[in-house]
């Protein structure tokens, strides 16, 4: 095949708030190609609710911050990224406001809401819809600069690297990535550096607050390349996803609990402080496992949020996307409660990274929430991702920008899609990527167990075997790639649960419901 061949100084994959910024910094300084499979509203960072950390009440501190995403992390955080990106919350919350995100504010100051694990009011939003203001801000700065060219509904399929070439010398180095264009042919860009912003992997469960493009494309990537994964047993369930029949995986975010909103059952008890102090504001593991067992305890499908509290005049102000969404399904959060159930939103694992996003790869950079840095833990602190992307971003850009890439424009091979048959049906595809996620939120879900984690392991065996069978057989289409990610990082996220053998943070077995003394980040990597 004739593969369309292109050079940039900067490959930026995924057009999330990581991405968008790291291309804002880099453009002044080179050509970039900033490609995404979709449209930036398929993305995590465009469903954003809740906000932004960042430390601005007086009576708040970046200790009180660090202290209080340690605790979330249940020991397994690296103190120094945690204390580094505290540090910065409040200047890149003002660099945004400067580059005109309309944050919400009160009187002088910015509006400051509360999260759970939070011990202050420190969470900076633009009413219930903070990604979107955040990523449209940012968008519009990339769009006018004139270095930077936007692919979008390009997919990268995958990395290549020095080692691909069979250039075994020195470290392995990535050289860029081949893409599939929106008319089902292949191109490569090749660059200097290649960033991967790809974003998160919510997709691997049934139920999830991700959009579809979470399928963990840049994880995958990293992996088939030989960087090292970490913490892939840490997915963050949030407690309050949407229960409805139409199967919308909407999030009806924690703000509304942190405004004062209560968790209830169907007989109006608030269920959360018979399992912690804290109710509704403890953090997310143990919200969401409270949740769950109530429902495993009651038989019952979902529990209740009930924001009628919070009175008419907060819910339109602060909350006005959630209340008109919900009251588009005939639901009215100001005179009922609202079903939730626990839902996949977010992994706390991802490619081992530094905060500059340096990997195992020479000039790989991994960055927001495809990468694990150490920041969250064996659990997120809520509203702490969108600020490890901006943080990330800026080490990551300033990281480049006094790197010298060692690998010149090298020429990579055209694409080899010899074999290749006309495709006959999808049924398949279909079929393996229901079978992952059944299984996945059957066996490793918020509680686990050996047994299932085993169960687990054959079933996902089983399907890459299909799979790969499948995969350089059949012309490739999104779905496809897609899939072949997705049993990957299923596969890592089982592989990691079964290599912890204690109940920590996001990670808890009945075989192992004890901490262990000593925490351990679990890494992988590859033979
Ligand atoms: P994303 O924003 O997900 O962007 C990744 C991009 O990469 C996507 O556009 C995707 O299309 C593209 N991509 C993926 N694979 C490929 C490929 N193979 N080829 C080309 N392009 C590809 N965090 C907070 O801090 N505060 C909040 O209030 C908050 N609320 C949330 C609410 C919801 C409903 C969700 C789902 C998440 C929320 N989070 C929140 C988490 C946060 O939004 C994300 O962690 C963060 O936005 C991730 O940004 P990112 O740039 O790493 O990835
Ligand atoms: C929310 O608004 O509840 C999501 C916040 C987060 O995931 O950080």
């Amino acid at each position: 095949m004739n593969t369309q061949a292109i050079h940039y100084d900067y490959l930026i994959i995924g057009s999330g708030a990581a991405g968008l910024l790291t291309a804002k910094y880099l453009a002044p300084h080179g050509t970039v190609a900033l490609v995404n499979k979709g449209e930036f509203s398929d993305s995590n960072t465009y469903q954003a609710q809740g906000g932004i950390a960042g430390v601005f009440d007086a009576n708040d501190s970046i200790e009180n911050h660090v202290a209080d995403t340690l605790k979330a992390g249940a020991g397994l955080c690296h103190e120094d990224v945690v204390q580094r990106i505290a540090e910065r919350g409040g200047a890149m919350i003002q660099q945004l406001l400067t580059w005109g995100t309309p944050f919400d504010s009160r009187g002088e100051g910015l509006h400051l809401t509360r999260e759970g694990g939070h011990s202050h009011r420190r969470i900076a939003h633009a009413k219930d819809a903070t990604g979107k203001a955040i990523g449209e801000t940012l968008l519009s700065h990339v769009k006018q600069h004139k270095n930077i060219h936007f692919f979008q509904h390009h997919i990268a399929i995958d990395l290549v690297t020095s080692h691909h070439l069979g250039c075994f010398q020195g470290k392995n180095s990535c050289l860029g990535a081949y893409f599939l264009k929106p008319d089902s042919k292949i191109m490569s860009i090749t660059a200097k550096h290649t960033v991967l912003a790809t974003g998160g992997a919510g997709k691997v469960y049934m139920y999830t607050s991700n959009p579809h493009a979470a399928t963990g494309d840049g994880i995958a990537m990293a992996w088939r390349t030989g960087c090292t994964v970490r913490n892939m047993e840490m997915m963050q369930f949030h407690p309050t996803c949407l229960f409805h029949p139409s199967g919308a995986s909407m999030l009806l975010s924690e703000a509304l609990r942190g405004e004062g909103a209560h968790l209830i059952d169907d007989s109006g008890h608030r269920f959360v402080f018979d399992y912690d102090e804290r109710g509704e504001l403890a953090p997310r593991d143990v919200v969401a496992r409270a949740i769950d067992h109530e429902i495993k305890k009651q038989g019952k499908d979902c529990m209740f949020l009930d924001a009628q509290g919070l009175g008419e005049t907060l819910i339109l102000k602060q909350f006005p996307n959630i209340h008109r969404r919900l009251m588009d399904l005939g639901l009215d959060m100001r005179t009922s409660p609202i079903p939730i159930v626990p839902a996949a939103h977010y992994i706390c694992g991802g490619v081992a990274s530094s905060l500059a996003g340096e990997t195992d790869v020479e000039d790989l950079y991994v960055i927001g929430e495809s990468a694990c840095t150490g920041l969250h833990g064996a659990n997120r602190l809520a509203s702490n991702s969108l600020l490890e992307c901006l943080v990330m971003a800026e080490t990551c850009s300033q990281k480049i920008l006094n790197t010298t890439s060692n690998h010149g424009h090298l020429l990579i091979p055209a694409w080899n899609d010899a074999g290749i048959v006309p495709e006959q049906e999808r049924i398949q595809i279909k079929q393996n990527w229901d079978e992952i996620r059944a299984v996945m939120s059957h066996y490793v879900g918020i509680v686990r167990s050996n047994l299932r984690l085993r169960r687990a392991k054959r079933r996902l065996l089983v399907v890459q075997e299909e799979i790969a069978n499948f995969y350089w057989r059949h012309p490739l289409n999104r779905d496809l790639i897609e899939l072949r990610n997705l049993a990957l990082v299923a596969d890592l996220m089982v592989r990691s649960a079964q290599q912890r053998h204690e109940s920590r943070g996001l990670h808890y077995s009945t075989d192992y419901p004890q901490q262990l003394p000593v925490a351990k980040d679990t890494e992988l990597t590859p033979e």
